[in-house]
């Protein structure tokens, strides 16, 4: 019998909802997309509306309602934390527990509130919701399963192992000892936030040498040979109170943390890139031991630490597995389709079906909200908005790829919006990779962010090779790979490297390859291929792009300001266009030029809307 299951993940960070059908993932989307507050807690309500509405079902048709994770087994992490650490951890602890203090009867009136009707309410682990959604969305019938996080209950880490329809968790490691902790500490420390600057501090270690990657592991982390690791909890400050690190680590990185927004010294660069060499090895060794332990060719890897392209990168070229699969939605909105998958498999035992075409059951990620032409042209003819349509799809792909060949910048909505933090064509911005002030460009006039950040290339699958140093697919944005030698320029950087000159401008705004707005300074790039049969219209506009220019690449940076979630509505869309410097807006079959707009008057300063993240 086939059964409908809805997943919810809540309260702690990146809300989200997910409906499956008979092992078919339906709908999935954060909730953060609808309230328009980015990384949003709350319970998801409008993301569970949605999934509800994209499968055409009443509430009570629900087979099963299920919550990403254990508030018992996370209640009882908080309170030994408590009593190990108390009086200290008092403060912690206080504000922790009431929150939690009967979280499992707030779950069940929230989603018996949301529903409206009475519906089995199952609860899963943590980590195991992070192994389904790695397992069971990927293409393997046999595979090792990594999950890695900041905590999950008590886990941290966990080395499972998927067959068929069945996981199995083999080993854990437990709070306080955790890879995603340690990061997310070095990211605090270097001025960033905590649960969202992680992907910057990635971005930031190519600039920096890892000068102090042998201090971390000789006073911060014990890592053995498989891969386990203790933290030496003297330096942080997590288990005592709402921080971090402490002074103890201050004075082992020779001062204070980096104040947000303050200028990024080369300290900062060191930093970077001495924590991302200590995560890639600890990855690395714990990939080698799980091949040990499984024997599988394939990897399946979740939590939000699979979120670090780079690492995930040199597992790939390590070649300790043949396969590689990464869910895309790594971080806690994951949860929500992985538990709803698992409850399918492991509780209600239904057989597991693989995408018959070989690929991933994941459609591309795009599981979330779209808006027809007739929605969106009854948007913009209510509010009196000036737009051209175009309803054939390849003359609207070859005006598109003009406008781009001619350097202007595009704001793209069309079909599904994405699942996860990644834009994949669905609502991105796309610009011209090919001129050297693109990046600085587009960070500063649309994204408003430091801009020592390098954008995404998207390109057409079958070209990837002839650019990258790549010989897989990568549709999910979840891969770092290097730029051909061929494609590469020489760049100056003695005096940065010597530490004469600690100005990454100098050096952003320096041709690096015939590509340069999408190769990071070490020659590097996060890369997105695009297959015709996930995004049709994407690998159509990047064809035309290529015909015009020979360039198979395009620039794809999320729709979104700086602090704001990826546009979800046309509404958002427009605003997003507005606010910024984008030359064109393309929502579905309507194009809009931004010189032919009626005033925007913005009842609302965005700057003062998002917080920074
Ligand atoms: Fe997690």
């Amino acid at each position: 019998m086939s059964k409908t299951i809805l997943g919810i993940s809540a309260f702690y960070h990146d809300s989200a909802a997910a409906l499956i059908r008979d092992g078919e993932i339906i709908a999935a989307a954060q909730e953060e997309r609808f309230s328009r507050k980015k990384h949003d807690p709350q319970f998801p309500e409008r993301a569970i509306n949605y999934c509800l509405e994209e499968a055409f079902i009443d509430p009570s048709e629900l087979d099963a309602v299920v919550f990403y994770d254990n508030p018992l087994l996370t209640f009882d992490r908080l309170m030994k934390n408590f009593l190990t650490v108390a009086p200290l951890g008092l403060e912690q602890w206080t504000k922790a527990s009431r929150s939690f203090l009967g979280v499992k009867a707030v779950v069940k009136e929230y989603v018996r509130r949301t529903l409206g009707a009475e519906i089995k309410l199952l609860f899963s682990d943590h980590h195991l919701a992070h192994a389904a959604a790695a397992f069971y969305p990927s293409p393997f019938t046999d595979a090792a399963i990594l999950t890695v996080d900041g905590v999950g209950e008590w886990a941290t880490l966990t080395l499972g192992h998927g067959r068929g329809s069945r996981i199995e968790l083999l080993k854990e490691i437990r709070y306080p000892h955790s890879l995603g902790l340690l990061y997310s500490a070095m990211t605090y420390h270097c001025g960033f936030k905590v649960n969202s600057g992680e992907y910057k501090l990635m971005g930031l270690a190519p600039y920096g040498q890892p000068v102090f990657a042998d201090r971390i592991k000789e006073c911060l982390i014990d890592v053995k040979e498989d891969g386990s690791f203790r933290l030496n909890t003297e330096y942080f400050g997590f288990m005592q109170q709402n921080v971090m690190t402490n002074e103890a680590f201050d004075d082992l990185f020779g001062g204070a943390p980096r104040q947000p927004e303050a200028k990024i010294t080369r300290r900062e660069m060191d930093l970077a890139a001495s924590v991302q060499a200590v995560l890639e090895e600890v990855m690395l060794k714990l990939a080698r031991n799980i091949k040990r332990l499984t024997g599988s060719k394939n990897l399946a890897l979740s939590g939000g630490v699979a979120l670090n392209c780079v690492a995930n990168g040199k597992i790939l070229r390590e070649g300790i597995f043949d396969n590689l699969w990464i869910q895309p939605a790594a971080g806690d909105a994951g949860n929500a389709v992985g538990a709803a998958l698992l409850a399918n498999h492991q509780y209600f035992d239904e057989p597991r079906k693989l995408n018959p075409s070989g690929r991933d059951s994941q459609k591309g990620s795009y599981l979330g909200p779209a808006y027809s032409s007739t929605e969106v042209r009854a948007f913009l003819d209510r509010r009196g908005y000036t737009y051209t349509r175009i309803a054939d799809a390849h003359e609207r792909a070859k005006m598109i790829a003009r406008s781009l060949a001619d350097g202007h910048i595009v704001g793209y909505m069309a079909g599904r919006m994405e699942f996860g933090p990644r834009a994949l064509g669905a609502r991105s911005i796309l610009g011209d990779p090919r001129r050297t002030e693109m990046q600085s460009t587009m960070n500063l006039k649309i994204k408003y962010r430091e801009s020592f950040r390098p954008f995404a290339p998207a390109v057409l699958a079958e070209r990837a090779s002839d650019y990258f140093e790549l010989e897989t697919e990568s549709p999910y944005m979840l891969l770092v790979a290097p730029v051909r030698e061929s494609r590469r320029e020489a760049m100056n950087v003695e005096d940065f490297e010597s530490g004469h000159c600690d100005d990454m401008l100098a050096i952003i705004n320096q041709p690096r390859s015939d590509i340069p707005a999408v190769t990071h300074v070490d020659y590097s790039a996060r890369i997105q291929t695009v297959h015709a049969d996930l995004k049709p219209d994407f690998y159509q506009l990047i064809k035309e792009f290529e015909a015009l220019t020979g360039c198979a690449v395009v620039v794809n940076t999320s729709f979104n300001v700086r602090g704001e979630p990826i546009v979800c509505s046309p509404q958002d869309a427009y605003r997003c266009f507005m606010r910024t410097e984008i030359d064109l807006l393309v929502m579905e079959d309507c194009l809009l030029w931004k010189n032919e707009q009626p005033d925007f008057k913005d009842t609302q300063d965005w700057r003062a809307q998002y917080e920074l993240d």
